[in-house]
């Protein structure tokens, strides 16, 4: 392969975590001519990299990425301080031998960390009184160091630094792709959904839950929805709330955010197996899937039954008090899970001149403040050889359905994933 020059062309297709982070690196890396493509305005309302917030932790169960978390981490208290919230980061379960809990207690140790830890999880009360949750008969862990992000302004300030470091964005309808450009096996650049079409040495796909749209994936990574429920607090409301950390039920999936401050809003997610669709790629002819292109996913609030139910029941065990209230707002965040929960940050084997950075699996986002400089050593070719291996793009193979098989890294709960039937994918 051609080494790649800093006055080469290059887009980069979707503008979240993975598209910005790596826009600006490239950027500081001296290449002058990048365009960000997406079909919204970062942040993208319906992308995976927005809302009021994100778990932001350091205890990982992968020697790499709890190396990576603690890299990122000085991005947290640093650079992005104004977005970051140290509350406090708590694993519970059923079970004292959770796999992911024990090793990451382990990972965590092993790297100078500390976590306490409770057989009783009823003992968290002495670090933050104000827990409603039932916690009887679970086990937790619990580390000071961590909790949240706001999402959004986060993306917010990271496109900003884009913008002032020169990188070009088309957004809306014009920067939609509708599919790559290619002349025999090299990517040249990109068609767009309104007929027109932009020209790059090097396209870089970071399109998330949407990649298999544009090029097939699916042996390696698939779309999930997860449920996603906001509710409104009173400010007595969010004052009972106050000083509680970030909390996941590791064997529901199930976790929480204290409310945020300001706007009293409460937020619950489950990290589980998802939800899939299936639908006919407009660029390919393939079924695969992925969230729609067109419009908004995140406009219609539509969650399916079982998800729903699945949240109001982790509303009813984290806040009992708040067990019956409405959601303001709902929806699905689509993941893009890969086998065991690796990005995929690789040059296309087959494909000249596109790059894909993608695959966050659910659990990306923490590395906001150090991502794009991963993947700028991967693009470059300088990144080491594990890490090149473990986020190497493998040869598609003809046919390969994959789904069932994208279990992440072992720290999902709850119910398997399920395939959503044909009405429930026209309410999406
Ligand atoms: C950037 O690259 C595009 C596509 O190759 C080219 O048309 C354009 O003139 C370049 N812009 C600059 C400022 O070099
Ligand atoms: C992209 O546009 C070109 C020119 O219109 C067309 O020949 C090509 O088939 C398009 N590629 C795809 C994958 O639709
Ligand atoms: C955590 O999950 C367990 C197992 O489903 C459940 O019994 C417990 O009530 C849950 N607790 C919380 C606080 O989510």
């Amino acid at each position: 392969m051609a080494p790649i020059k800093n006055n080469d062309s290059i887009i980069v297709i979707g503008a979240g975590v993975f598209g910005l982070s790596t826009a600006l690196e490239l950027s500081k890396r001296g290449y002058r001519n990048i365009t960000v493509l997406d079909r919204h305005v970062p942040p993208v309302v319906d992308g995976s990299s927005v809302d009021i917030s994100r778990i932001i932790r350091i205890d990982y169960a992968d020697p790499l990425y709890a190396q990576m978390a603690r890299e990122a981490y000085q991005g947290w208290i640093n650079e992005y301080t104004d977005f970051y919230y140290e509350s406090g980061f708590v694993m519970l379960a059923d079970t004292f031998s959770n796999p992911y809990m024990s090793k990451a207690k382990e990972i965590v140790k092993s790297q100078g960390g500390r976590l306490d830890e409770f057989n009783d999880a009823n003992q968290i009360r002495s670090l933050y009184a104000n827990v409603q949750a039932d916690l009887d008969g679970l086990f937790a862990v619990h580390n000071p160091i961590g909790g949240w992000a706001d999402a959004e302004r986060s993306i917010q300030h990271l496109a900003r630094q884009c913008n002032m470091a020169g990188v070009s964005f088309i957004t809306g309808p014009r920067g939609t792709v509708h599919s790559l450009r290619k002349s025999g096996t090299r990517v040249v650049g990109v068609n767009l959904t309104g007929g027109g079409y932009l020209l790059a040495s090097q396209v870089i796909l970071s399109t998330g839950a949407w990649s298999n749209r544009l090029v097939d994936l699916s042996h390696a990574a698939s779309a999930s929805g997860q449920p996603v429920g906001f509710i409104k607090l009173t400010p007595e409301e969010s004052r009972e709330l106050e000083n509680t950390p970030v909390m996941i039920n590791m064997s529901t999936g199930v976790f929480c955010f204290p409310p945020t401050p300001g706007t009293n809003i409460l937020k619950l997610a489950r990290h589980g197996y998802g939800f899939a669709t299936e639908t006919t790629s407009e660029a390919t002819g393939r079924l695969i899937s992925s969230p729609k292109r067109d419009g908004s996913n995140a406009e219609s609030g539509y969650l399916p039954n079982d998800a729903d139910e699945g949240l109001r029941e982790g509303l009813r065990q984290f806040f009992p008090k708040l067990k019956g209230r409405d959601w303001m707002n709902r929806r699905l965040c689509w993941y893009t899970d890969t086998p065991g929960g690796d990005f995929i940050i690789d040059h296309h084997p087959i494909l000249d001149g596109l790059f894909v950075a993608t695959g966050g699996a659910g659990h990306a986002f923490k590395f906001l403040p150090v991502l794009g400089r991963y993947v700028a050593d991967c693009f470059e070719n300088t990144a080491s050889q594990s890490i090149r291996r473990k986020w190497q793009l493998q040869v598609p193979v003809e046919g390969a359905q994959a789904s069932s098989t994208m279990m992440g890294d072992g720290s999902r709960g709850g119910p398997p994933l399920r395939k959503l039937n044909a009405i429930e994918q026209s309410k999406l």
